[in-house]
């Protein structure tokens, strides 16, 4: 296999980090860009640590939305590399959608690679969390993650919704990830009703011996608090995720 001169440049933007952590899905629509947007609202509000954003979902990236940035009106500043769009003091994202604007890029398996690499070699970082939304599936991007992140600094945590279909699809996923030896911290529900939904998705964690990390509740009228309007409905969300919150605070300060 040929060299890639990327390599080293992608190590040294990375081991600044103190832990990275992988939203992740078989199912698509269950709410990992929402998850990972919730949890860096949290994380970079309460704690003590700066949090950086990767939407990996390069042909669908839909981060920035969640997060209230309009990709016309950022510009990325360039030196020697690119830095990640500030959100807010503690909180920086890197996305796609900036590059591809509102056109969507169909990506085949070494394109995707290539992208990958491409946007972690140039991208200076300033966070000491790398939170990383990931596309639906378990496919190439998954595979060039866990092939270029140091694993032992790294958390997946996985999400669905008590629906049957989603609690199926994650059981799959995460027998597969723990064949490959991959870091899975738990399992985390989005969009519970009520106490039976979640007691469904602690069941399908318990018997896959995961941990059961919380499940945020379901929101009427979600979109109405995109943007800076988040810090309306984290009261309302914290006290259900607070064990997914632990387990990253935790493997940052590793
Ligand atoms: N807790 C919630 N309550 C109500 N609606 C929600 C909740 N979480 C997410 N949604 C809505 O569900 C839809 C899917 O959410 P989201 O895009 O975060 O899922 P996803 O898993 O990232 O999807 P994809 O697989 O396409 O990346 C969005 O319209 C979002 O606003
Ligand atoms: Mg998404």
């Amino acid at each position: 296999m040929a060299i890639d001169p990327r390599a080293a440049a992608i190590k040294k933007n990375l081991e600044k980090f103190d832990a990275f952590v992988a939203v992740m899905s078989s199912k698509g629509g269950v709410g990992k860009t929402f998850s990972v947007a919730i949890l860096a609202y949290i994380l970079a509000n309460n704690y003590d640590v700066s949090v950086s954003l990767l939407d990996m979902d390069l042909t669908n990236p839909t981060l920035h939305m969640v997060l209230g940035l309009d990709m016309k009106s950022v510009k990325i500043e360039e030196e020697k590399g690119i830095r990640p769009f500030k959100v807010s003091a503690k909180m920086e994202l890197m996305t796609m959608a900036y590059f591809v604007q509102e056109s969507s890029i169909p990506l085949r398996g070494k394109e995707i690679e290539n992208a990958v690499r491409e946007i972690l070699s140039i991208t200076k970082w300033n966070g000491n969390i790398l939170l990383v939304d990931m596309p639906p599936g378990f496919s190439d991007s998954h595979l060039e993650f866990l092939r270029l992140f140091t694993l032992s600094k790294t958390l997946i945590i996985l999400v669905t919704t008590p629906q049957l279909l989603a609690l199926k699809s994650v059981e799959k996923l995460a027998i597969s990830l723990l064949q490959e030896r991959a870091p899975v911290a738990g399992i985390m529900g989005n969009m519970c009703m009520d106490v039976s939904e979640d007691e469904k998705i602690r069941k399908t964690a318990t018997q896959l011996n995961l941990d059961y990390l919380g499940c945020i509740p379901y929101i009427a009228g979600i979109e109405n608090y995109y943007g800076s309007r988040l810090a309306e409905i984290i009261h309302r969300i914290e006290p259900s995720i607070k064990k997914a919150v632990e387990v990253i605070v935790k493997r940052g300060k590793r």
